[in-house]
């Protein structure tokens, strides 16, 4: 795992938009995976403006989406189908055919649900996961418990994300109760993963999730077996961590590791 921490959130968001660009220009027709949650938005705007200025281009990019609410239309407000339209999607030149999605609404779930996973499998898997976590450990909606090897599958959401998401709804009862999401295997799967996290109420799922004992209770912890995440936190979010001074001696040094070969 490599922890990259920054003093605060618009530096993170800016680190993360920067190596996504860089893979970019590297592959021209990247498989992105796209999260939801306040967390994300910042690399959503950093990724908008990189755009704007030509220096990203979405013709051959390619997404999908990490989750979705059960039971929510595409254009339900609440619906990450919605957010990732009207805070990304919207604003890049990327083609309807490359956007790929879980359903709210599927007409059968186990089908939709392995659909996706051959969907993404035929376009050579993703190539970035992008992640948040949830103060519970959580990443998508695989809640504490969830199968380390998961796939894409329905979940019950923990009355903790329920009542975490309930600001973004008038009535609590509104909040759905169950989603549709990524596997905790599915996102391994991912040839590099980058994991945001900001503010103090994250810092305890950080320490577990980089410090902690790799366990399905932490479903984020599930990544300290991935080959190439990057876990970009803020002071805050890392405040935490035990070994904080040496990860950031680590990435102070990274650009020294060739000097070392001349
Ligand atoms: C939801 C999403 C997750 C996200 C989490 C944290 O549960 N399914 O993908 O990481 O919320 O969201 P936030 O970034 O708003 O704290």
């Amino acid at each position: 795992m490599e922890v990259i921490i920054k003093s605060n959130y618009d530096e993170i968001c800016g680190e993360a938009a920067g190596i996504i660009q860089q893979e970019w220009q590297k592959k021209k027709n990247l498989v992105l995976g796209l999260a939801t949650g306040i967390t994300p938005l910042g690399i959503y705007r950093e990724i908008i403006e990189l755009h704007r200025k030509n220096e990203i281009d979405f013709t051959d990019v390619i997404v999908f989406s990490l989750d979705e609410y059960l039971g929510l239309e595409k254009d339900h407000p609440q619906s990450f189908a919605y957010y990732m339209k009207e805070n990304f999607l919207k604003y890049v030149n990327i083609k309807k055919e490359n956007i790929f999605r879980l359903e709210g609404k599927p007409a059968d779930i186990e089908t939709h649900c392995q659909e996706y996973e051959e969907k993404i499998k035929s376009h050579g898997g993703i190539d970035i996961q992008i992640l948040g976590i949830g103060r519970n450990g959580h990443i998508g909606f695989n809640e504490p418990g969830s199968s380390l090897s998961s796939r894409t599958r329905v979940k019950t959401l923990a009355e903790e994300t329920v009542n975490d998401n309930a600001r973004f709804f008038k009535n609590e009862q509104d909040v759905p109760r169950f989603c549709l999401t990524m596997g905790i295997g599915t996102v391994m799967e991912a040839k590099m993963i980058i994991l945001l996290a900001s503010g103090k109420n994250k810092s305890e799922a950080v320490f577990q999730c980089v410090e902690g004992p790799v366990t399905a209770s932490l479903p984020a912890s599930g990544l300290q077996l991935h080959p190439q995440v990057k876990i970009l936190v803020d002071e805050e979010a890392s405040s935490s961590l035990t070994r904080k001074e040496y990860y950031k001696w680590v990435f102070q040094n990274k650009d020294r590791v060739k000097d070392h070969l001349k």
